[in-house]
């Protein structure tokens, strides 16, 4: 087991609107998650992140609990629509005075303020426009990035504008399992594009504002092959090339990979100068592998993606309540793999996601033993440890997440938190993953 630096940043993340609720208050404007969440049927148990947490009202609690972690960092995000409502123009001042709020708790207790500026909720004029299919939402994106960071730049620390592109483009323009849920298959591909740019605008505006600290937070997974047949490393290939490099390149690289730029509306070079500004940091949110496979597995129907690859099931590996392999040498390899392809253009890594859907609830004297969490999170910090062995510059660790929260297409039903939340009475409870997460850094402080 690898050990971990002393001066090694852990924190924990959260995402708006999964955690705020109060989505008419303070003249917040509408987002593509409010309207989704309006469709039957699309969120597993009918729900939506209309209270979700309460965060907006109960940040003083979420911060309590921060400092009594001992956490040093808190990865939030910023809600595009409370900010300007109308997705650009008229700034919503007190939208950003929730934040401001946030940001000053959070330094009064000595935790560093980490926001995101996109954790999905797109305002619904923008989507109305034509949403990341549109070149104007990137332009739309770098002017909102430009107001917050007026207001928090002076006191934010580490900054990631976008949250995990990839996922956007493909599940919520490529098959429309998330708002805004369209199902374009391939005709997704601009939305990358456009994501990247807001990425590079944004780096831009936070630059120009003086940020402490600027990177990203790409989802990234390591792609096995099926089998070691050409067709399945093909496939494999082209799965990667897909949905961690074309991501990762043009940011890192300042290009798509081979044949990919091809596909994307431009001016694509000139567009790859500001994407590929160097960043401070390099955030990777990290689930599982995926295994792919040129053909669909037994019983397995096509999807429509029009994509030249199939997701296979990963067996022989525990599994989180959402059923997704724990496969905790996946980090390593992943980050190990990051080092070796982009070496000296790769800057520090922080892990800004992982962790695990362990939906344990609290047994008959409210104790809640989420110890699958717990060994989760351990064995991921010692494959991190593993991975700065093995050479990889790993600064730090963000814990998804806090509370459990509105997962998204899956509602409440998957319960990812550090703390307990009863969507009825939004009752918190820390579990005992808690307490183990707060040991863990104290003793890693020495
Ligand atoms: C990554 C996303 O950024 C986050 O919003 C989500 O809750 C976790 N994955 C778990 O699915």
């Amino acid at each position: 087991m690898g050990t971990l630096p002393a001066d090694f940043v852990f924190g924990v993340s959260t995402a708006s609107y999964q955690i705020e609720g109060g989505v008419s208050e303070d003249g917040r404007g509408r987002s593509v998650w409010d309207d989704f969440c309006d469709r039957p049927g699309v969120i597993a148990d009918g729900s939506s992140g209309a209270v979700a947490c309460d965060s907006f009202h109960r940040s003083g609690d979420d911060i309590a609990a921060m400092a009594e972690l001992g956490i040093a960092a808190y990865r939030f995000s910023v809600a595009w629509p409370r900010v300007l409502p109308q997705g650009r123009g008229q700034v919503n001042q007190a939208g950003l005075d929730y934040y401001d709020r946030l940001v000053d708790g959070l330094l009064a207790h000595g935790i560093r303020p980490c926001p995101t500026l996109f954790h999905w909720d797109l305002p619904s004029p923008l989507e109305a426009a034509g949403g990341w299919l549109e070149r104007d939402t990137a332009l739309a994106f770098g002017e909102y990035a430009a107001v917050v960071a007026d207001r928090l730049a002076d006191r934010a620390d580490m900054w990631f504008p976008v949250n995990e592109p990839n996922v956007v483009t493909y599940l919520g323009y490529g098959t429309g399992a998330h708002a805004p849920g369209r199902a374009l298959g391939l005709g997704a591909l601009p939305v990358a594009h456009h994501l990247l740019l807001g990425h590079g605008l944004a780096v831009a505006a936070l630059r120009a504002a003086g940020a402490a600290s600027i990177g990203c937070a790409n989802h990234h997974s390591p792609v096995w092959a099926a089998s070691e047949s050409p067709e399945d490393e093909a496939a494999a290939a082209f799965c990667d090339a897909t949905f961690n490099r074309l991501f990762a390149e043009p940011i890192l690289l300042g290009a798509y990979p081979e044949g990919l730029g091809d596909m994307l509306p431009g001016p694509v070079a000139e567009d790859l100068q500001l994407i590929s500004a160097p960043l401070d940091s390099y955030g990777v949110n990290y689930y599982n592998p995926v295994l792919a496979a040129a053909t669909p597995g037994p019983g397995e129907a096509a999807e429509s993606t029009g994509l030249p690859y199939f997701f296979r099931r990963i067996e022989g590996y525990p599994r989180t309540d959402f059923d997704w392999p724990v496969v905790p040498d996946g980090l390593r390899e992943l980050v190990v793999q990051l080092t070796q392809r982009y070496g000296d253009r790769l800057p520090p890594i922080y892990i800004t996601e992982n962790g695990c859907s362990d939906n344990t609830g609290p047994d008959s004297v409210g104790r809640v033993a989420d110890s699958r969490r717990i060994d989760y999170v351990a064995n991921h910090l010692d494959a991190l440890g593993d991975a700065i062995d093995q050479g990889a510059d790993v600064r730090g660790y963000f814990q998804w997440s806090l509370l459990d929260n509105f997962e998204w297409a899956d509602g409440y039903a998957q319960r990812f938190g550090l703390i307990h939340v009863d969507f009825d009475t939004l009752t918190r409870t820390p579990k005992d993953s808690f307490a183990w997460y707060r040991d863990r850094i104290a003793a890693n402080r020495g």
